[in-house]
């Protein structure tokens, strides 16, 4: 399987799938990284990790769908089978979604449902919760919404920051996100309505054909 990871930022989680992947945890090809931001330092981890990169401005398109279109033509060409969201900061359109339907994974720093939208962090310290963490899930049609893979909680100390806590937080996702993908790729993630079970034995994983052609002109 081929799989592209999104990001818009630093790229530490992108980093942690680089090195599973090339550990052989990740029995995939991580065929290309998109950007959505120019500067983003998680480009210059792809570059020199070999790893093909896409950067797609979106001051050029007059709106989310035509931003989307643009990419998913990217992603036909490379014939990518699976996503990773991993930072990025954009919210994919229906359009692209109903696309890669359970195909798209992504990571978000709180417990959902508690705290979704980009600023998960502050927002549970500004709360005062005891305890966050941080949730890899199939991306739906809803932001932040969709069927939880894997799940992993810290408790909040009273004197944590939120650089404190972004980076207790860091380290939990640099071992759930990689893991996750795993789990998905050895076909081992069984979605039914909300809940994800994970298998046992592995399933058969299927590539993806992505039937674009006729609707992205
Ligand atoms: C991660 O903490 C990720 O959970 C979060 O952005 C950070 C990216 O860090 N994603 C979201 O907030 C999505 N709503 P990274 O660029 O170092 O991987």
């Amino acid at each position: 399987m081929r799989f592209a990871v999104f990001i818009s930022g630093y790229g530490s989680n992108l980093q942690a799938i680089i090195d599973a992947v090339k550990q052989n945890q990740i029995k995939a090809e991580l065929a290309l990284v998109v950007s959505s931001k120019k500067e983003a330092y998680g480009l210059k981890r792809a570059e020199q990790a070999g790893i093909k990169t896409l950067f797609v401005d979106p001051v050029e398109f007059a709106n989310r769908q035509s931003y989307d279109r643009q990419v998913l033509i990217h992603l036909k060409e490379e014939k990518i089978d699976f996503i990773v969201l991993a930072g990025y900061m954009r919210i994919l359109t229906p359009f692209f979604v109903k696309k890669y339907p359970k195909r798209i994974i992504n990571i978000h720093p709180s417990l959902l449902p508690s705290f979704r939208g980009v600023t998960a962090i502050k927002d549970a310290l500004t709360y005062g919760v005891k305890i966050t963490g941080a949730t890899v899930h199939f991306v739906d049609e809803k932001m932040d919404h969709g069927p939880i893979i894997l799940q992993e909680s810290i408790k909040i100390a009273l004197e944590d920051t939120k650089e404190t806590l972004e980076q207790k937080i860091h380290k939990l996702e640099h071992r759930i996100l990689p893991k996750s993908i795993e789990l998905f790729v050895d076909g081992r993630l069984k979605v039914r309505g909300r809940k994800v079970e994970i298998l046992e034995k592995p399933q058969k994983t299927s590539t993806h054909n992505v039937e674009l052609a006729k609707d992205i002109g």
